[in-house]
């Protein structure tokens, strides 16, 4: 990940707290410079799932495989012990469990003292995502550890032919991962993650903006907005769609490619009057404002 660039939120309602990026010299060579490259959210997270290293399930359709590696402080060398990793994945039939008590396919583990991590798993497969795009097999992380930003990626697999004409897949070269096949026919994947600091938004700050609010010339249409981990989301089927502060008022949805970044921009005019607008930079915008 490119060290983001530090953004002044001085003077404006919501206030940021800020560490800069990291890069330091150990006495042979520059380090620090490893983090992990993030990826889209995809409509599909849950929080809250079991926690449990294998997700396998009676009678199930799929190749067995074994994901596993290490979460790393920002120094890309110091294992980081009790970080939270979430996975979450399609089954072999290209569904995401959305709705059901099992958590299928989901799963939670903390780290061990060498900040490793494993889940027991099959592979996903790639699934239709509608517009014509067919979206690569791909594992959703989340990696939560204190003291940093939390993680959201994608791990990709070589020989995907569908990793080419996918607009995430396709710029994210060092998340498209060896699938070693092992002796018993299951397979194994190896990625390790490099934590990095960032801009996070006040919590009482965020407070303000959580709520609904309707579209400014459809007041039938309605957004809702909650917090969640100091992250800003908006409310979908499944449970929502998170907005990271970038500065200046603005969240950003992590984490398109250039030129597809979805921004909410929020004009606070009062404690009781909150706007934002919402599109891609160049692009139509719709405006919704905050329902008393
Ligand atoms: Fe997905």
């Amino acid at each position: 990940m490119k060290r983001r660039q530090f953004i002044s939120a001085a003077a404006l309602s919501v206030t940021a707290m800020s560490t800069f990026g990291f890069i330091k010299f150990d006495g042979e060579k520059y380090v620090g410079d490893c983090a992990t490259t993030s990826d889209i959210l995809g409509p599909f997270y849950r929080p809250g799932s079991p926690m449990r290293s294998n997700l396998h399930i009676p009678g199930e359709k799929g190749e067995k495989v074994t994901l596993s590696g290490k979460i790393l402080h920002q120094d890309c060398t110091t294992p980081y012990k009790n970080a939270k990793v979430e996975l979450w994945h399609c089954d072999a039939t290209e569904v995401y469990d959305n709705t059901s008590d099992e958590f299928r396919y989901r799963g939670t583990v903390m780290t061990d003292d060498e900040g490793n991590y494993t889940f027991d798993t099959i592979l996903p497969v790639p699934y239709d995502a509608g517009g014509g795009l067919i979206r690569p097999a791909h594992f959703h992380l989340m990696v939560t550890a204190e003291g940093y930003q939390s993680l959201i990626t994608q791990l990709y697999f070589k020989g995907d032919e569908n990793v080419a004409g996918d607009p995430w897949a396709s710029r994210s070269t060092d998340r498209v991962l060896d699938v070693e096949k092992l002796a018993d026919g299951s397979n194994k994947v190896i990625y390790n993650v490099g934590m990095a600091p960032t801009l996070a938004v006040e919590t009482a700050s965020l407070a303000k903006l959580i709520g609904t609010y309707q579209n400014e010339t459809d007041p039938e249409s309605t957004i809702e907005l909650f917090d969640y981990e100091n992250d800003l989301w908006i409310k979908n089927e499944a449970f929502g769609s998170k907005f990271s502060y970038r500065g200046n008022n603005v969240f950003e949805s992590p984490n398109n490619p250039e030129g597809l970044e979805v921004y909410m921009t929020f004009e606070i005019i009062s404690s009781n009057s909150i706007k934002f607008s919402i599109g891609r930079e160049n692009g139509e915008k719709r405006t919704f404002i905050k329902k008393s």
